[in-house]
């Protein structure tokens, strides 16, 4: 990917005319405000004041004041002219400790930002779980209990009551990956717990959850909802042909992929990867009518693409190409044989790429602007990613940038920049970055 040199030109893509473009963000990156109006903690929340668990000690306590500065920011993601903001709902704000009655004052908020969203015209893409388990539930076991799925059901019928009348895009999850392995075997995540058992059990209890929230929409919205999750699958590539290269990229795919697909879209888990994890003692605690509870049709599935992931006989392979300041190499060609690959074996499955973006060290605005050339060609090679898809067949129906702007980006606190939109954190000034006039053009081009 070249930046030298690189024009303000914007893309002019193939794309069908009905394509959704969006920007992208969640609750607990972008809110503040974490004791206002009835909210109680996350495991977020706890996670921050672990010594060490987050860079420089930084928690979301404020984060982009975005609960503040809402109308602002609505404004700010009109002025980008796209369809979409996908965003989340923060459980502990609507449901204070994961169970009972809704808090009204939580929910306002949400029924503020749905309305400011559609006055402006754009679409509101809700996902009801980024991450920010309500505290009480952790102390209760957590993902890697049975009830904490069931929980998230009543949360997700007392969220479609509320804003159903007015959102029809409903996602249940964001990268139940992350939540399971980050969270509870890497301990990177919160709520920091170091088990492999605990993480395949919360692997089982994201996706009912997903399963049964899925059913109470449906159920509770009272007429037509469109009902999908977003993963962070994993494009695995074997680093040579060796037969042992491409086993080990085909369990990767099995546990970055094929885990969560596979009883989503076929109501089975795959063998190949149930048995490997038998060999390690690790089981799934999977009751009778869990996989049909699992397996609801799903409307979309949304995928959130940062890099490949090189994969050799004896275990992940550097490759000699660029990479964001998050370390990921920058491979958009990865992009196309993943949708491609995807709309291949889990056919008649619209997609949606909910998220995909870079942070990149770059200077501090200047003159009411912030050249950030990388991430513009970032995007403008993932994107070409996407046409590339469509054109090979992939039944990509729509793109998000993540994200709206500058925000908490979890254990690496604030260092890490993925926003088209700069925050100055002190005086939470905003200030649009080139790459976000640069989409704003190419989503304008796209309707031309
Ligand atoms: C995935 C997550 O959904 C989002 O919260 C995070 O900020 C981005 N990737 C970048 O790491």
């Amino acid at each position: 990917m070249k930046t030298e040199g690189f024009r303000m030109e914007p893309l002019d893509l193939t794309l069908p005319r009905d394509f959704l473009w969006g920007v992208a963000t969640s609750a607990y990156q972008i809110e503040g405000a974490v004791s206002e109006d009835g909210r109680t903690a996350s495991i977020w929340d706890t996670f921050c004041r672990v010594p060490g668990a987050v860079a420089g000690g930084e928690t979301g306590d404020t984060a982009c004041d975005h609960y503040h500065r809402m109308p602002q920011d609505v404004a700010l993601i009109a002025g980008l002219g796209v369809d979409a903001y996908r965003f989340s709902l923060s459980w502990p704000r609507i449901q204070p400790g994961g169970k009972g009655p809704a808090n009204p004052r939580g929910l306002a908020f949400y029924d503020r930002l749905v309305d400011e969203l559609l006055a402006k015209g754009i679409r509101p893409w809700i996902t009801l779980y980024h991450w920010d388990l309500p505290q009480e539930l952790e102390d209760n076991g957590g993902w890697p209990a049975r009830d904490t799925a069931e929980r998230f059901a009543d949360y997700a019928e007392l969220c479609v009551r509320q804003l159903g009348d007015r959102v029809r895009w409903w996602t249940t999850l964001n990268e139940p990956w992350c939540s399971a392995v980050l969270g509870y075997e890497l301990g990177i995540h919160a709520p920091g717990r170091n088990d492999r058992g605990d993480s395949l059990a919360a692997v089982h209890h994201l996706l009912l959850g997903h399963g049964l929230a899925a059913q109470r929409l449906r159920a509770a919205a009272g007429h037509p909802v469109q009902v999908g999750i977003t993963l962070n699958t994993t494009h695995a590539i074997p680093a040579d042909d060796r037969p042992a290269s491409v086993a080990a990229a085909h369990h990767a795919d099995g546990l970055g992929t094929r885990l969560y697909l596979d009883p989503l879209v076929h109501g089975r888990y795959p063998a190949d990867v149930v048995d490997a994890l038998h060999r390690e003692n690790v089981h799934l605690p999977l009751h009778d009518g869990d996989l049909a509870d699992i397996a609801q049709p799903l409307d979309f599935l949304g995928v959130n693409y940062y890099t490949s992931h090189v994969v050799g006989a004896d275990g992940p392979v550097r490759r000699d190409l660029p990479r964001t300041a998050m370390d990921w190499e920058i491979h958009p060609e990865g992009l196309t044989d993943h949708l491609v690959r995807l709309g291949r074996d889990y056919p008649g499955l619209p997609l949606y790429v909910t998220e995909n973006g870079a942070a990149f060290d770059e200077p501090a605005p200047s003159g009411g602007e912030v050249a950030d050339p990388r991430r513009t060609a970032y995007l403008d090679a993932h994107l070409r990613a996407v046409a590339a898809a469509h054109a090979q067949g992939a039944d990509v129906r729509g793109y998000f940038a993540w994200s709206l702007m500058d925000n908490f980006e979890w254990a690496e606190g604030y260092a890490k920049r993925f926003g088209l939109v700069h925050v100055d954190y002190p005086t939470q000034r905003r200030t649009l970055k080139q790459s976000a006039r640069w989409y704003a053009a190419t989503v304008a081009r796209s309707r031309a």
